[in-house]
């Protein structure tokens, strides 16, 4: 088979190559032609009639053998499903960006429905104009589009203790990379006037949970955006419609959804989001807290448990992706023996600050078992430390903030299944 870019991507390229694969029966792992294979010999329906018109779709959907790719819940996480999340599959996606149909879900209070004629966006406390934005006012500010990944600060909170769930979609599942299309917060709060002592900002949310969460004015005034378009189209109803704050490379908590005020004041406010929960219990008994970033991580999306390797030994594709709070991903290595030999992986695709990168690593398995880990570097030159390392410092009593590195051991058979390795 052919692996190169460049030259060898010519028709004639391809035939070179496979001949100098010595003119075995497996090209590539792909059949030569004359096996008999009705799928390829016999007409099938698709070609016999006609398939549907334009317009018998007008909002297009996944073809039905795609039916599977689906958000999915654990049940037994959450009591009730108006306060709890699902996850998005991403052993079934690839590229950099999550379908809007597929973004997991958190809320607090079940996913509100917002007339935007009726919806208004206050800024008050320490500025000079308290305002009140209509949608309207909101579309006559200048526009941002940028890449940014989701995290829920409570993604892989389940593995602290040690392998629980049995697939990437629910170890890793409560993130998600989408382009927003929005307002940078900045434009808004420069029109109402922050007034010198404002040094943060509580975002509240118009949902019945009323989600709030004090931010650093710093933060506010850099990167933060009011969106309303989710990869080009309005924001689904679960993501915040008709706004949503963006808090690029801040744990998902922040990301208020449903966006109805923002209020300047000199202090943070000490919501529930932000002590009770979002902190983190440390062995000496004293909580972290105000852990905005969300620090560098990977994960192997393909093979895992979810997605075995179907095809038997032979070549092999491993992918996966990374992401970091603080900048891109240049790198990511790969290991196939629990972390004791690591090869360098190939990054491909767009890479955007503070959003999901992509990797390969195509590799010729033996049919040996296999314990697949990989490892990011963000461009602050952080590495992603294992869950050992983690717990050393930050002990087991955590939920939040659990970037170590996952293993799927892979058995002869392919099946993959969610472990740990000391
Ligand atoms: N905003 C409001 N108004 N209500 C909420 O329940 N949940 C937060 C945040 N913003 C929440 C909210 C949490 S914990 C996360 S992780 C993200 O939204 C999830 O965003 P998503 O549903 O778009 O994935
Ligand atoms: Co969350």
């Amino acid at each position: 088979m052919t692996r190169k870019s460049g030259p060898s991507t010519t028709r004639r390229g391809l035939l070179k190559g496979a001949l100098a694969a010595g003119g075995a029966a497996v090209v590539g792992g792909a059949a030569r032609a004359g096996n008999g294979d009705p799928a390829i010999l016999e007409p099938q329906p698709w070609r016999t009639s006609l398939g549907d018109g334009v317009d018998a779709h007008p909002y297009g959907m996944p073809v039905e053998y795609e039916r599977h790719v689906v958000r999915r819940n654990v049940p037994w996480l959450t009591a009730d499903p108006v306060s709890s999340v699902n996850f998005t599959p991403l052993h079934e996606l690839d590229g950099i960006i999550t379908p809007n149909g597929l973004c997991f879900e958190r809320h607090h209070g079940g996913a509100a429905v917002i007339d935007p004629g009726m919806h208004r966006l206050m800024i008050n406390g320490l500025v000079d104009t308290p305002m009140v934005f209509t949608m309207e006012d909101i579309m006559r500010f200048p526009r941002e589009n940028r890449v940014y990944f989701l995290e829920c600060a409570a993604n892989s909170g389940m593995e602290w203790r040690g392998a629980q769930l049995n697939g990437v979609q629910f170890t890793h599942g409560m993130v998600h990379n989408v382009m927003y299309t929005g307002v940078p917060l900045r434009y808004l709060l420069e029109a109402a006037g922050v007034k010198t002592a404002g040094t943060w900002i509580l975002a509240e949310g118009g949902d019945a949970s009323a989600m709030t969460r004090s931010i650093p004015i710093e933060k506010a005034m850099d990167d933060c955006l009011v969106a309303f378009k989710m990869n080009g189209e309005a924001l689904r109803a679960e993501q915040g419609y008709p706004i949503r704050l963006v808090v690029p490379g801040w744990e998902g908590n922040m990301w208020v959804k449903w966006l109805r005020r923002i209020e300047v004041g000199d202090r943070p406010w000490h919501q529930r989001e932000e002590t009770s929960k979002y902190t983190d219990l440390m062995p000496d008994g004293r909580a972290r807290r105000f852990t905005w970033v969300m620090d560098a991580k990977s994960v192997i999306t393909s093979p895992s448990p979810q997605k075995p390797i179907l095809h038997g030994p032979g070549r092999t594709v491993i992918t996966g992706i990374a992401w970091s709070g603080r900048g891109t991903i240049p790198r990511v290595d790969v290991s196939l023996d629990g972390g004791v030999n690591w090869h360098r992986a190939r990054m491909d695709g767009p890479s955007f600050d503070k959003s999901i990168h992509r990797f390969y690593y195509e590799f010729d398995w033996d049919g040996r078992p296999l314990l697949l880990q990989s490892r990011a570097m963000d461009s602050t030159g952080y590495v992603q430390p294992t869950k050992n390392q983690l717990r050393e410092i930050r002990g087991t009593e955590s939920i939040y903030h659990n970037n170590g590195i996952q293993t799927w051991a892979v058995n002869e058979k392919g099946i993959a299944e969610n472990v740990e390795v000391s």
